[in-house]
């Protein structure tokens, strides 16, 4: 499961960079929260958290590590495509599938912030 998060983690690391550079020549800000988040969220939390299970695999092997595991990839995606698209179509409709992804993302980190408290030995 660790590797699984590092080798998503680039793909979020190969968006977030991606969409900087495209907001850098537009000299165009608005996506800069997608681009955050993408970089934190995706990037840096999930090597992060990758890395930390492949040190410690016993924390990706429980209900806790696994509930992580799907509560952040289905979350993160559903969060950040909402909100690229709340910000580039500034339909309030999105806000319900911001909020739906924002809220099983945070579920899923509350579940490894909550397992490495304490599982981690
Ligand atoms: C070549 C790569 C990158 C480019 C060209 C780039 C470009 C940008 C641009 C143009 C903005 C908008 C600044 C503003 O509106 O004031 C921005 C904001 C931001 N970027 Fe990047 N970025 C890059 C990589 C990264 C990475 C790797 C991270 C994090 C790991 C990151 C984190 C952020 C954050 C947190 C903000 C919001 C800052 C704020 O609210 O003041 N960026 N970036
Ligand atoms: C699911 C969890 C999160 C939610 C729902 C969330 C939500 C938000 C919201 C609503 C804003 C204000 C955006 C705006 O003013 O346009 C924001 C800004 C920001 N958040 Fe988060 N956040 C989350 C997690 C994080 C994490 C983990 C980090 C850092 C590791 C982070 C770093 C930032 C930064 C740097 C900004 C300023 C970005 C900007 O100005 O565009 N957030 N966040």
């Amino acid at each position: 499961m660790g590797i699984k998060l590092i080798k998503m983690s680039v793909i979020y690391f190969a968006i977030g960079v991606l969409l900087g550079y495209y907001m850098s020549i537009s000299h165009s800000h608005d996506l800069a929260p997608v681009h955050a988040h993408i970089n934190l969220l995706g990037w840096t939390a999930l090597t992060l958290a990758g890395i930390i299970y492949h040190i410690f695999p016993d924390l990706s092997r429980n209900k806790l590590g696994i509930g992580h595991f799907w509560l952040h990839s289905f979350g993160l995606p559903i969060m950040m495509g909402s909100l690229f698209a709340l910000i580039t179509t500034k339909n309030d409709a999105w806000v319900l599938g911001t909020a739906i992804g924002a809220t099983l993302t945070v579920l899923g980190v509350l579940f490894f912030c909550y397992n490495v408290f304490r599982n981690l030995k």
